[in-house]
């Protein structure tokens, strides 16, 4: 099309465009409609920092699922295709939202597609997952994902100078073995997918540091995929600073050593280094921690300036 464009068809769709824009924001306070699709989609995923392969259930081919945000007020409308060559049925359930449970979150079979809308008039941190049956499977083998509503005040909260988003989630070794999971026999914790995916001192095959500098407000977003273990989160060598369970501004907590986030659960940590060194944001429940919930966030003046930003603030 770009080709037998002209220009005054252009400048005619751009004034189409803005004239839109500021539509939307005269009419409801900068309020937007976000437009959100994804597929569940049964494929290969990395289970390790080697590299090791092994079939997860998935949003998007990868876990965990891609990062959503939107801001307080936006509508999204959302849309989940249910790959024609996968097996099984899949749904989303977005914490995110006030609905209605069975038209919205119910199952879609391979092939079929199905989307709902919800006003976003939450802000914080929330956990999305598959809630097909049985649910604990869907999530243990990988469909969960996280989706930040940034607050429509933009002064609500002190400002990030860089933000992470940690999923932690247990890994069983058969994932086909529902009743393992029932009884909580997992032996390794991801954080993104992985175990110690950011923590190269407990896993030389880690390529990768959380990044920031000595001084700077370091806003990580921890949820808790579960699907059943609790995670106490403590930065060893630090004090969380800010602690917002759910990520809302009105539930300020300071001075924080640890906080528990229940599985379903997630809440926003602020951290700031006075020094340069590490921190190792751990969940204090030891073997959780030493399965593989550990994270190095690495404070230095020459901290990589890509790193807690874009794409970089879920590094995979
Ligand atoms: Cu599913
Ligand atoms: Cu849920």
């Amino acid at each position: 099309m770009s080709g037998k464009e002209t220009s005054r068809n252009r400048l005619a769709r751009n004034l189409g465009a803005t004239l839109l824009a500021i539509g939307t924001c005269i009419g409801s306070a900068h309020a937007a409609t976000v437009h959100v699709s994804m597929t569940a989609r049964e494929v290969e995923v990395p289970i390790d920092n080697e590299g090791n392969k092994k079939l997860a259930w998935t949003f998007d081919g990868h876990v965990p699922g891609p990062l959503v945000r939107a801001t307080e007020g936006d509508t999204i409308v959302f849309t989940l295709k249910n790959d024609p060559a996968n097996k099984n049925s899949h749904s989303v359930d977005f914490h995110a939202a006030r609905t209605d449970v069975l038209s919205s979150f119910g199952p879609i079979k391979p092939g079929e597609t199905k989307n709902f809308s919800f006003t976003a008039d939450h802000p914080g941190i929330f956990f999305y997952h598959c809630g097909s049956d049985p649910m604990i499977q869907h999530i243990a083998r990988g469909m969960y994902g996280a989706i930040i509503i940034d607050p429509k005040d933009p002064n609500a909260m002190p400002k990030a100078d860089r933000e992470y988003v940690l999923i932690e989630a247990e890994m069983f070794d058969n994932p086909e073995d529902v009743q393992a999971m029932m009884a909580g026999n997992w032996h390794r914790i991801a954080h993104n997918g992985i175990p110690f995916r950011y923590d190269p001192v407990h896993d030389v095959h880690a390529t990768q540091t959380l990044e920031a500098k000595p001084g700077e407000r370091v806003r990580i977003y921890l949820v808790n995929a579960g699907p059943n273990n609790f995670s106490g989160f403590h930065p060893i060598a630090g004090i969380w600073d800010k602690v917002y369970p759910s990520g809302n501004p009105q539930n300020a907590l300071s001075g924080m050593q640890n906080y528990t986030v229940a599985p379903g659960d997630a809440a926003t940590f602020d951290i700031i280094s006075p020094v340069e060194g590490a921190n190792a944001l751990v969940n204090h429940s030891l073997r959780s921690a030493l399965s593989g919930a550990i994270a190095i966030l690495m404070f230095s003046k020459t901290a990589d300036p890509t790193m807690g930003r874009g794409d970089k603030i879920l590094p995979r």
